[in-house]
Parts: C-alpha cells; sequence; structure tokens
C-alpha cells in the first residue's frame, strides 16, 4: 500500500512530463490563431482523466472554446465533488520579457517556469493526478466530477448556459477549485472571498481624422487629453471612486471581521520590494488587506490613442481609448455597477467628443463561510500536510463563475489554491514551485478523505 508520500516520490518524473505536455499547447483563449490548440488541450485532459481512472470523459462544443466533463460514479448514495479549473491561459505577450519560451516549460530554482504553469494548469494537473492516486490506490471515498473550461480567462461566457442545461449531470455536494493562491509556501490559507468584476472599453471620438497638431492643437477638444482628465476624475483626493452610487450595494465589513483580517502575516516592506515600488496607493482609511479582499477598485488596463511609434509625430488623434476594470465586492452587481459606468461616463464627457461605452465581461463577488463541512475539510488536509492551520484570506482576485455555480447549481465552491502571488500569472516569467505542485498533490485526497468522514 502506496502513502500519497510514495506515490509522488515514485510517479513525480511522470507528473511533470504529463503537466509539460499539456503546457506545451498553447490554449491561448483570447488569440483567434490558438482555436484549434483550446480543443487539443481538452482533449490531452480528456485522455488524462480517463487515464487516471473516470468512468467517461466527454468534450462539449460550445459557441467558444470547447468544455470538458468527465466523471467517476463510485456510489450515487455517496457524496460527490465536482473539480473546477480551467484549461486556458492568457496571452504570453511581450514575449521579449521572458527569460525562457513561455510555451517550453523548463525546471529552474525549484520551479517551473511557464505559460499557465500555475493559472491553471499546474493547479488543475493536481487534481488530475491526485485523483489518479486515489483510484489507483483504492482511496477513492466519493464520486467524482471534472468540469474544466477553456473561457476563464475571457469571461466564462459559454458555462453558464452549460451549467443551465447540464444542471442533473452537474450535481453535486461541493465545488473544488484550485485556482487562488496562499500566503507563502509554509503557510497555508483557504480563499474565503472572491472580489467581482465589471469589465470595460470606452472609446472617445473627437474629429474625423487625426489632425496637425499646430494647426489644430489648442482649439480642438483632444481625445487622448479629455480621456486622460476624464479617467483622472473617476478618483478623488482619497482614492475613493467618484461615480454616483458606486459604494451604495457595498456591505461593510464589521470592526470584528476587520480585526481578524489583520491578524494574517503581513510585511509592507516585503510587499513593496517584491514589486519594486517605494510607496503603496489606495482608498484611505483601509489597509492593504482591506483595500484587496473587502473594498471595490477601479483600474485602467490599457490606454491607447494617437501616435505611439517611436520619435516624434505632430498630432492630435481623433479617438482614444481605453480598458477600464472594477473590482467588486459582495452585495455589488456587475451590471448595474456597468450600468452606473455608463452613465456617469458619458455624462463628464465635454463637448467635441463622443462616447462609447463598452461592458466586455464581470461577474459577481464569493465570499465562502467558515463553518461549513467543505471549509473544515479543506482545513483539515491543509493542516494535515502542512503542520499548521490555514487562515481564511479574502482574496482580490475574480473567478466571476463561482458565484454563477452558486446561483445556477446551487452548489458552493471550497477555493483551496496553492499558488503563490510572486507565481506571475497573467505576467512574463510565470512559474509555479515543484514544492507547491507536489504539496497540492499530497493535500487534494485528504480533503476527499475528510469531506467524506464528516
Ligand atoms: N486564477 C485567477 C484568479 C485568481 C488568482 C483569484 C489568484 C485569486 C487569486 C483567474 O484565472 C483570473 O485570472 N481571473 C480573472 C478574471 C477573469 C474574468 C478574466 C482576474 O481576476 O482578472
Ligand atoms: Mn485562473
Ligand atoms: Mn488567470
Amino acid at each position: 500500500m502506496n502513502t500519497v508520500k510514495d506515490y509522488i516520490e515514485k510517479n513525480k518524473d511522470r507528473f511533470l512530463e504529463e503537466l509539460f505536455d499539456l503546457i506545451r499547447i498553447p490554449s491561448v483563449s483570447a488569440s483567434e490563431e490558438n482555436k484549434e490548440d483550446m480543443l487539443r488541450a481538452a482533449g490531452y485532459l480528456k485522455d488524462s482523466l480517463i487515464k487516471a481512472g473516470a468512468d467517461k470523459a466527454e468534450i462539449f462544443e460550445t459557441e467558444g472554446h470547447p468544455i470538458l466533463y468527465g466523471e467517476k460514479m463510485i456510489d450515487s448514495s455517496l457524496p460527490t465533488v465536482l473539480v473546477y479549473g480551467h484549461y486556458d491561459v492568457q496571452p504570453a505577450e511581450p514575449y521579449d520579457l521572458w527569460n525562457t519560451k513561455p510555451f517550453e516549460p523548463v525546471i529552474k530554482d525549484g520551479k517551473i517556469w511557464a505559460r499557465g504553469a500555475d493559472d491553471d494548469k499546474g493547479q488543475l494537473f493536481m487534481h488530475v493526478k491526485a485523483f489518479e492516486y486515489m483510484v489507483s490506490e483504492n482511496k477513492l471515498p466519493c464520486n467524482v466530477k471534472f468540469m474544466i473550461e477553456g473561457e476563464e480567462e475571457v469571461g466564462s461566457g459559454s458555462l453558464g448556459k452549460f451549467c443551465e442545461e447540464k444542471k442533473d449531470m452537474l450535481s453535486a455536494d461541493v465545488i473544488l477549485v484550485s485556482d487562488t493562491t496562499m500566503i507563502a509556501p509554509d503557510t497555508p490559507s483557504i480563499t474565503t472571498g472572491l472580489r467581482g468584476l465589471s469589465y470595460m472599453q470606452v472609446e472617445l471620438a473627437g474629429p474625423n481624422r487625426d489632425l496637425h497638431s499646430g494647426l489644430y492643437g489648442g482649439a480642438v477638444a483632444n481625445p487622448c487629453n479629455v480621456l486622460a482628465k476624464m479617467i483622472a476624475s473617476l478618483t478623488d483626493e482619497n482614492n475613493r471612486i467618484t461615480i454616483p452610487g458606486f459604494y451604495d450595494d457595498v456591505l461593510e465589513s464589521s470592526d470584528e471581521e476587520r480585526k481578524e483580517m489583520a491578524k494574517r502575516p503581513y510585511n509592507e516592506k516585503e510587499y513593496m520590494s517584491s514589486i519594486d515600488v517605494d510607496g503603496l496607493m489606495g482608498e484611505e482609511s483601509f489597509t492593504t488587506h482591506e483595500r484587496l479582499g473587502i473594498r471595490p477598485s477601479l483600474d485602467v488596463n490599457g490606454i491607447w490613442g494617437g501616435y505611439t511609434d517611436k520619435g516624434a509625430k505632430t498630432i492630435l488623434p481623433s479617438k482614444a481609448y481605453a480598458k477600464i476594470s472594477m473590482r467588486l465586492v459582495p452585495n455589488q452587481d456587475s451590471l448595474k455597477i456597468a450600468k452606473i459606468f455608463e452613465e456617469h461616463f458619458k455624462s463628464i464627457a465635454p463637448e467635441g467628443v463622443k462616447v462609447k461605452v463598452e461592458y466586455l465581461h464581470g461577474g459577481q463577488a464569493y465570499v465562502s463561510p467558515i463553518d461549513s463541512e467543505e471549509y473544515k475539510a479543506a482545513s483539515r488536509a491543509m493542516e494535515e500536510t502542512y503542520g499548521k492551520k490555514p487562515i481564511p484570506v479574502r482574496s482580490g482576485g475574480s473567478i466571476p463563475i463561482i458565484s454563477t455555480f452558486e446561483n445556477i447549481l446551487g452548489i458552493k465552491s471550497i477555493l483551496m489554491g496553492f499558488g503563490l502571488e510572486e507565481d506571475a500569472i497573467h505576467s512574463p516569467n510565470e512559474n509555479y514551485p515543484l514544492h507547491n505542485f507536489f504539496k497540492g498533490i499530497e493535500t487534494i485526497p485528504y480533503f476527499y478523505k475528510y469531506y467524506t468522514s464528516k
């Protein structure tokens, strides 16, 4: 009889080779060019599930990218764990900032370096391997279902409908997800909240063509100048968002909750030096982790217009654009926020520019209680393998589909992530420590064990 540790030790090279084959498929959901890679990645995972012991696995085509579903049903009277993950990744650009090729994983300094190494191929694959272990060693204590999508990084456009249509197939007692972070390699935590999101794109149109900035400059509204001013006015001197009604639905946390939150280990100097900044900025009278976990935010993700190539070109641009995301907290509605954003943004535009506002995607925030059976099981599992009780943490990130699962399927999710903040997800040189990968595989079977022996 192998313990999970023995099993990992015996198979770790194969686990890595298999993960690397998945990572080598450039499944970038945002890029049209990678359409076929999406199907290849789903197909690869389908084969992995079958080899690991699933009774069946099926790829469902959607209007967007395919969804993979797989299951092993051992006894319908036992609980069912539904594992969720995503095989799509963010674009790897800018390529020149990578030290190694993003889709050619390498191991260096004890870490896997590649796009998707953490988010979410590495984390998702831990579940496939933990499942393989439980099946092969006869330790699977309940039914398992897998739902793996290819559109998480672009807003999970097809998964809501899929859930509506396949409610019966997806019925389960809990959804288990590894797509978040933990505090540090030796400080386990469980994510108890995710922020919601309203992702907007704005266009400002001024004159009908780029104009000579000498012949027209100073006399005509410049969309780039105007856009900068409008964006600057969206937050005030205390870094509070100025859109009327923006905070109306925000659930304020009690002093007690805030006190509890402040107990998590946090070193501001280290935080700053890890991203090479000499100061921090955020909403007045909240701490960094409050700003991230329980307060909404507004950020420009990209801004463009006019001449941006080398050298100078003296023009007054015809158009200016920005992508603006708002992270939301529990009780804020992403569509309502999108609507008041649009109204406000149009209302502050001066004469001389026309404004278009588009809602790209979004979703609601999520909170999970810490007294649920699934939280307790995850907590015991992590305590078992890390030797310390995990700390509950509200994350600043978003996985909008998690609240959709709750609304459509009526199932709560447990966010047992093994990533680290410094893994550079979405950035050049994304990486995932081998330690976290193997620790994840080791921990997951304990979740099943404690969840089913509650
Ligand atoms: N896995 C991340 C979300 C995440 C990471 C949550 C770390 C908590 C800790 C996910 O893949 C992601 O990137 N989500 C997007 C939202 C999506 C709609 C594009 C995000 O948060 O920007
Ligand atoms: Mn992810
Ligand atoms: Mn992501």
